[in-house]
């Protein structure tokens, strides 16, 4: 189906909605979104698709993994067009709840976490964050009883930290990574992109072209460690204040330590006041 999904705003009205789904004998799949949907979460729905019969999108701006200073007040919000673009995308139902129906008075539990969650990526300058985000989604899982759980690669910490806890809680969930959605010109499709300025939209397109180069280099016999810290001081050469650009074993995130294992090559850095983040996969010849 394309069309007009199902707006459902309570975790009752969710749970009557699957049980007849349930009853038909129907898979589904869920696709957590913070909303300011583009092309990468409508992506994330098609791919949904491809794995279940029904998709159900939630639409929640999680207040838990957003620290004081950070833009949780300013993050783009638009339910109308979420709605539409997700029921153009395939969605059957598009879950918003209110904060409260999340985080219900007296709430106390948040999920705690060490491997790739503590990796000093993300976690370093946001160390809030991935608390907050396996909290939420832990949630939704069990709020949804979805099969399947679609995750872009773009947030590939967010997508390793989800994929081992769902192993380590026996979450009867697959989660999926699909590929990053990408501009024509390799820029990484990002909510947050809206908030460059066209000078800082040309400067951007300076990640994905570094961590590719980085990319060949290791490939050609550089050390991944060596290929990092050229992207990173490409980046402040082309204006960016760096955060991190850092090669790390594909699937644990912990630095790489043989010559076969497959890497990844993250990065996050700053254009002006909108922070970015991206990567690529990377197998070593060495
Ligand atoms: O990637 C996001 O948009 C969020 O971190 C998620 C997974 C929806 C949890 O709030």
């Amino acid at each position: 189906m394309t069309g007009n999904p199902a707006i459902i705003r309570n975790v009752e009205a969710l749970r009557r909605h699957t049980a007849d789904w349930r009853k038909a004998g129907l898979a589904y799949a869920v696709v957590p979104t913070m909303g300011a949907i583009h092309e990468g979460h409508q992506e994330l729905v098609r791919q949904g698709r491809q794995h279940a019969s029904r998709v159900i999108a939630t639409v929640f701006v999680n207040p838990k993994q957003f620290a004081a200073h950070e833009d949780l007040a300013k993050y783009p919000r638009d339910e109308p067009g979420d709605v539409a673009k997700l029921g153009a995308a395939g969605a059957d139902v598009v879950f918003m709840p209110a904060p409260e129906e999340v985080y219900p008075q007296g709430f106390s539990t948040t999920v705690s976490l060490t491997g790739p969650a503590k990796a000093g990526l993300e976690d370093r300058f946001r160390p809030h964050f991935f608390a907050g985000v396996a909290t939420v989604v832990a949630k939704l899982f069990l709020q949804t009883g979805a099969d399947v759980a679609m995750f872009g690669e773009k947030d590939y910490q967010q997508l390793m930290v989800v994929t081992r806890m769902v192993r380590d809680l026996d979450i009867p969930i697959r989660v999926i990574g699909v590929p990053t959605v990408r501009e024509a010109d390799g820029l990484a499709k990002s909510s947050r992109n809206v908030y460059l300025s066209a000078a800082e939209r040309r400067q951007a397109l300076a990640i994905y072209a570094s961590l590719s180069r980085a990319a060949d280099a290791i490939r050609a016999g550089q050390t991944p460690q060596g290929a990092a810290r050229a992207a990173a001081r490409s980046l402040t050469a082309s204006g960016f204040k760096v955060d991190y650009v850092a090669a790390r074993n594909a699937g644990t995130l912990a630095p790489p330590r043989g010559k076969d294992e497959p890497l990844r090559l993250l990065a996050a850095a700053w254009a002006g006041k909108t922070r970015l983040i991206d990567n690529i996969a990377v197998q070593s010849s060495r």
